[in-house]
């Protein structure tokens, strides 16, 4: 079973439109059993920018679209505009697997929370799904990753949260909001955190990605697709101390914009 996930496509000042339709196309070639947008829809959580990510998504033909909202969503009173423009249900059944989503953005706030009840919501879910690839996504950290500065990246109950994935052997955290690839395994679990599939805005890795999931069973092999390039291990990013790849045929994404 193929899941894609992508991330922070930042429709606004930085949206690189050119990059988004070439992601959509690549995804729709791979026809994986669903697609998990984890947040950062919109710059700026306004009624324009909304409009325009409605109108690029109408491309991505998948059966199963999740859609997670991040913090620049909820910008500007977003929060109201999100759960119309891209409504979605916080359990997908996809028989083997199940993707649980977790809502962590909060109306003009940047840091993240998921918040007492929701954990316990969470909780119960996972083991009412105890027989299945448990997938949880998630806009925010759960867990900090280098390159991000001193903001604060990780929600503000990610030791509550933390316990209650590993305690419940999820088998795969999806991560968004920072831009930055990267993976940690806690445990069993392994935690993949996207890039940024269309924003001009990168931290640490400076090319549009978005990550591609082979689930067999309970096992789960994901890989960073390059958006028109390469596909890359995490292995590969992670255990190198920098990782700038840009190729001498790169121009700069703002050549490619339309
Ligand atoms: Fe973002
Ligand atoms: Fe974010």
């Amino acid at each position: 079973m193929l899941i894609v996930q992508i991330s922070d496509i930042h429709c606004g000042p930085m949206f690189n439109n050119g990059k988004f339709r070439a992601a959509i196309e690549e995804i729709n070639n791979l026809n994986p059993e669903a697609v998990i947008v984890t947040g950062d829809i919109t710059e700026n959580g306004v009624l324009s920018e909304f409009k325009i990510a409605a109108e690029e998504f109408k491309k991505l033909k998948v059966k199963k679209v999740i859609y997670i909202s991040g913090n620049h969503d909820y910008r500007s009173t977003g929060y109201l505009l999100f759960k119309q423009f891209f409504p979605f249900s916080q359990v997908t059944d996809l028989g083997d697997a199940v993707i649980v989503v977790l809502s962590s953005a909060r109306p003009d706030r940047d840091d993240g929370e998921v918040g007492h009840r929701q954990n316990l919501w969470l909780e119960n879910t996972l083991n009412a799904y105890k027989d299945k690839f448990r997938i949880v996504a998630i806009h925010h950290h759960i867990i900090p990753v280098p390159d991000t500065g001193a903001d604060q990246i990780t929600i503000v109950d990610a030791g509550d949260v933390l316990r209650s994935l590993v305690q419940s052997n999820v088998d795969l955290v999806l991560c968004g909001h920072r831009h930055r690839p990267w993976k940690w395994e806690i445990e069993k679990m392994k935690v993949i955190h996207a890039g940024s599939v269309s924003c001009e805005k990168l931290r640490g890795f400076f090319l549009n990605s978005y990550n591609v999931i082979e689930v067999n069973g309970k096992d789960a092999k994901a890989k960073l697709k390059i958006v028109g390039g390469e596909y890359l291990d995490f292995d590969d990013i992670t255990k190198k101390r920098e990782f700038i790849q840009i190729p001498e045929t790169y121009h700069g994404d703002s050549l490619a914009r339309e």
